[in-house]
């Protein structure tokens, strides 16, 4: 870490980050007492002053500790859906409730991501000039571990993915099935609740792809973290619990 810290690149996210460790040690984690990890009522939200319709009125539980698969056309609605479960971006009109928290009641959104959320996206988006191991740190730069602490957990999470010779590289020496598990490791950083997989496979050969599905299953299975995957592939859905088709900004029944 100290030498990406004398190049600058760490410290514009430290720096970035600092106002939010304060509050983000207050944030309690209610999530092992909910029964939905996720709730949405009545979500709409548009994009170019209206003219795009990018859900349209979603109504939508994912149980604690569930497994969901979302599958539906391109530009049906998928992404927007898992980035307004993210606190990513904000719905214009309806009520959505994260572990617990009312996304529609708060603004203190970096703090309920880092520690309630991990995401995991198609082009994995390691920042390139990081190596494997403080890619993983990232997240973690917002809770008060110290640098120790996370650069062990960051070798751990990553030895327990098959990574362990890889810790010092940077992405562009990974293959892609490396990357994503680079990525998977970035997400279980803080030790999320819920997983948000946006086509994680889908930039991945299907052989490489089906490790990666059997590491999300693991982690399901073995951690009980709720998962919510977008994915174009009925063989990659189906290692889910639940499919949600999603058509035209709407989730079909
Ligand atoms: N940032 C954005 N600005 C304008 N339109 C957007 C934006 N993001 C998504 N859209 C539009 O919203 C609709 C849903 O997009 P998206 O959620 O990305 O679909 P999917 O992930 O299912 O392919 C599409 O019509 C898309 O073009
Ligand atoms: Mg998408």
């Amino acid at each position: 870490m100290n030498d990406v810290k004398k190049d600058g690149t760490m410290d514009k996210y430290v720096n970035a980050k600092i106002e939010e460790t304060s509050r983000n040690e207050t944030l309690t984690k209610n999530s092992k007492t909910i029964e939905n990890m996720v709730e949405m009522d009545s979500v709409c939200k548009t994009y170019e002053d209206g003219r795009i319709m990018a859900l349209d009125g979603v109504d939508l539980k994912v149980r604690r500790g569930e497994f969901v698969s979302v599958m539906g056309p391109s530009g049906s609605g998928k992404s927007t859906l898992l980035n307004l479960m993210g606190a990513l971006d904000t719905a214009d009109e309806g009520r959505i409730t994260v572990a617990g928290h009312d996304l529609t009641q708060r603004e203190d959104f970096s703090t309920i991501r880092s520690a309630e959320i991990g995401f995991i996206f198609q082009f994995h988006n390691l920042i390139p000039n990081l190596t494997a191991s403080e890619n993983v740190q990232i997240p973690m730069l917002e809770t008060p571990l110290s640098d120790e602490k996370m650069v062990q957990r960051a070798e751990d999470l990553l030895k327990s993915l098959n990574m362990e010779n890889k810790l010092d590289q940077i992405p562009t020496k990974l293959s892609g099935g490396e990357r994503q598990r680079v990525a998977i490791a970035r997400a279980l950083a803080n030790h999320p609740s819920l997983i948000l997989a946006d086509e994680p496979t889908g930039s991945l050969d299907s052989k490489t792809g089906k490790i990666i599905l059997d590491i999300l299953r693991d982690i399901h299975r073995r951690d009980g973290v709720t998962i919510v995957m977008v994915t174009h592939d009925e063989r990659v859905a189906e290692a889910a619990d639940r499919i949600i088709q999603v058509s035209a900004g709407r989730i079909e029944v």
